[in-house]
C-alpha cells in the first residue's frame, strides 16, 4: 500500500521517532479519558430522584415559530411514571374546530377493546361517542399527524388515524390502559406505544385526564386547585383547548408501563372534545 509506506518510511531513525510520538499521543489519550471518567464519578447523583414524592418537575422552554397562530407554546414535563408532558398550544383554534367539523357527522356511540377476544364492544366503562379519521385525510389532518411526528419522535406511519371524542356532561372513560392485553390487537403495528391527546375544546368543568397510579407529587401541577374530585385522584391534567398531552404506555426499555393508567373524568359542566392519537411500536397498516 503506497499511502502506508509514505506515512511510516523504513528507516529506523524515522520508526523509532515516530513511535515515541505514539507513545506521547497515547499517554496524553490516557491523561484525558482519565479525567473524564473524574467528572462523571463525580457527577452521577447519589440517589435517584425519580421515584421521590417532588419528582413531578416543571420545564418551560418557549418553542420559537412565529409562522402560525398558535399563541405561545412550551412545554411542561409532568411525570417521570408515567413519561408524561404537556405540549401547550399544540393545535390552533382552527385547527381544533376543523377536527370537531369533520368528526361531527359521523360521531357513534364509543367502544372498548374486549381484553379476551380482541373485539369491539360496548360498555358502561366508556360512555363518550367519537369517531376515526382517516390518516392523512386532508391537509390539516396531514400537517397536525407531521407536528405529532415531530414531537415524538415516531413516525406518522406507526400512527392510527385520529380518533375524535366527544364527552357531554356526566359522560367519562373509567381508567384503562392504551396497550393491549390481548394478542389479536397487536397484529397490526404491534403494540401501542405512546399516545398523544389532544384538547379541541375548553372544559368547565371536569373532564380531566388523570393517571391514578402516577408517581411523584400529584398537587404539584399548577392546576390542582381548578381540579374536580375525580381529577385530585391522580395526576391530572385539565383539559384547554389546543394543548396536547403525549404519555407512554411502555418504559424505555420496551416493557409495558403499569403507571400509564389512566381514565376521563367525568364532565361536570360543558362539553368535552377530544382527539387521540395511538402510535404503535412498527408501522401501522390503514
Ligand atoms: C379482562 O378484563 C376484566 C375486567 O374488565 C378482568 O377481570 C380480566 O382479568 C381481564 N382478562 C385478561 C385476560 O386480562
Ligand atoms: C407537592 O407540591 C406542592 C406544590 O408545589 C407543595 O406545596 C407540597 O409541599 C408538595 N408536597 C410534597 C410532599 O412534596
Amino acid at each position: 500500500m503506497a499511502s502506508k509506506s509514505r506515512l511510516y518510511p523504513r528507516g529506523s531513525s524515522r520508526k523509532s521517532s515516530s513511535s515515541t510520538f505514539i507513545f506521547y499521543v497515547l499517554i496524553i489519550c490516557s491523561f484525558f479519558v482519565l479525567i473524564l471518567l473524574a467528572f462523571a464519578i463525580l457527577s452521577i447523583p447519589k440517589t435517584s430522584k425519580v421515584h421521590e414524592v417532588n419528582s413531578i418537575v416543571h420545564r418551560e422552554s418557549i418553542i420559537v415559530d412565529s409562522s402560525n397562530e398558535r399563541g405561545d407554546q412550551w412545554v411542561e414535563v409532568i411525570s417521570w411514571e408515567p413519561r408524561a408532558v404537556v405540549y401547550h398550544n399544540f393545535l390552533s383554534q382552527d385547527e381544533c374546530n376543523h377536527l370537531i367539523n369533520l368528526a361531527k357527522p359521523h360521531m357513534e356511540k364509543s367502544t372498548v377493546v374486549d381484553n379476551e377476544t380482541g373485539k369491539s364492544k360496548d360498555s358502561r366503562v366508556r360512555t363518550s361517542s367519537g369517531t376515526f379519521l382517516g390518516r392523512g385525510i386532508d391537509e390539516t389532518v396531514q400537517a397536525i399527524e407531521k407536528r405529532i411526528a415531530d414531537f415524538t419522535f415516531l413516525p406518522v406511519e406507526n400512527g392510527e388515524g385520529l380518533q375524535i371524542l366527544h364527552y357531554e356532561v356526566g359522560q367519562k372513560y373509567e381508567p384503562h390502559y392504551d396497550y393491549f392485553l390481548d394478542q389479536f390487537n397487536a397484529k397490526n403495528g404491534g403494540q401501542r406505544m405512546a399516545t398523544v391527546l389532544m384538547y379541541l375544546s375548553d372544559v368547565e368543568e371536569g373532564g380531566e385526564t388523570v393517571f391514578p397510579s402516577a408517581k411523584g407529587n400529584i398537587s404539584a401541577v399548577s392546576w390542582w386547585n381548578e381540579l374536580s374530585e375525580c381529577g385530585k385522584d391522580g395526576l391530572s391534567v385539565k383539559p384547554r383547548m389546543g394543548d396536547a398531552l403525549l404519555f407512554w404506555s411502555m418504559k424505555p426499555d420496551a416493557s409495558l408501563d403499569p403507571s400509564s393508567l389512566h381514565g376521563g373524568c367525568p364532565v361536570i359542566k360543558g362539553n368535552k372534545w377530544s382527539s387521540t392519537k395511538w402510535i404503535h411500536v412498527d408501522e401501522y397498516k390503514v
